[in-house]
């Protein structure tokens, strides 16, 4: 069984292409922020202000060893192919980085600031994006992750200016199809 692992920065398409892939290649779909909505009863911006990032970062880890099967936590184990869309930051945390790797195939989805600005505008379900100046909130969080996403990634697809299927096309592509 392999899984498709997508990383990437907020708004580069996770979910949309995700969804779209699972679709087309019959596999199951599984995003993360909603896997611990769930798990939690609440919204994602929601348990950020009543509990704070920390506790967020820490249900991410746990997400992904129950994803894995590790420990007692065996109900959440994938068991068919599935593609996995992960938050934004769940790759930031070196723990995380290893659990990625053993979970799939982790695919990078970069997308330049400029179109992230364009897709993030208006968003209010992003805790980490709200208040002022989106342009420098997003140009300093892809500061600091940039080279992580580089670094976790087994392939890296540039999305800017393509369409779903030419995304899938390189993916192909760089997947050895
Ligand atoms: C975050 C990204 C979000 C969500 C949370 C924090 C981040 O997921 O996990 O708001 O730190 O980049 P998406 O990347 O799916 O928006």
């Amino acid at each position: 069984m392999i899984n498709v692992i997508l990383i990437g920065f907020m708004g580069c398409g996770k979910s949309t292409f995700g969804k779209w892939l699972a679709d087309r290649q019959q596999m199951d779909f599984l995003d993360t922020d909603e896997f611990i909505e769930k798990m939690e009863g609440i919204r994602i911006s929601e348990i950020f202000a009543r509990k704070g990032e920390a506790y967020f970062r820490d249900l991410e880890t746990k997400t992904l060893h129950m994803l894995l099967g590790d420990g007692d936590e065996k109900e959440a184990r994938i068991q068919k192919s599935t593609v996995i869309s992960v938050g934004g930051g769940l790759p930031v945390r070196e723990e995380n980085q290893r659990l990625l790797k053993r979970l799939g195939r982790v695919v990078f989805l970069d997308t330049s600031v400029d179109e992230l600005v364009r897709r993030l505008k208006g968003d209010e379900t992003r805790p980490l994006l709200q208040g002022t100046d989106l342009r420098k909130k997003i140009e300093s969080l892809m500061d600091e992750r940039l080279d992580i996403y580089e670094d976790t990634a087994d392939i890296i697809v540039g999305t800017d200016g393509k369409t779903l299927f030419e995304v899938y096309e390189e993916l192909m592509r760089e997947w050895g199809y």
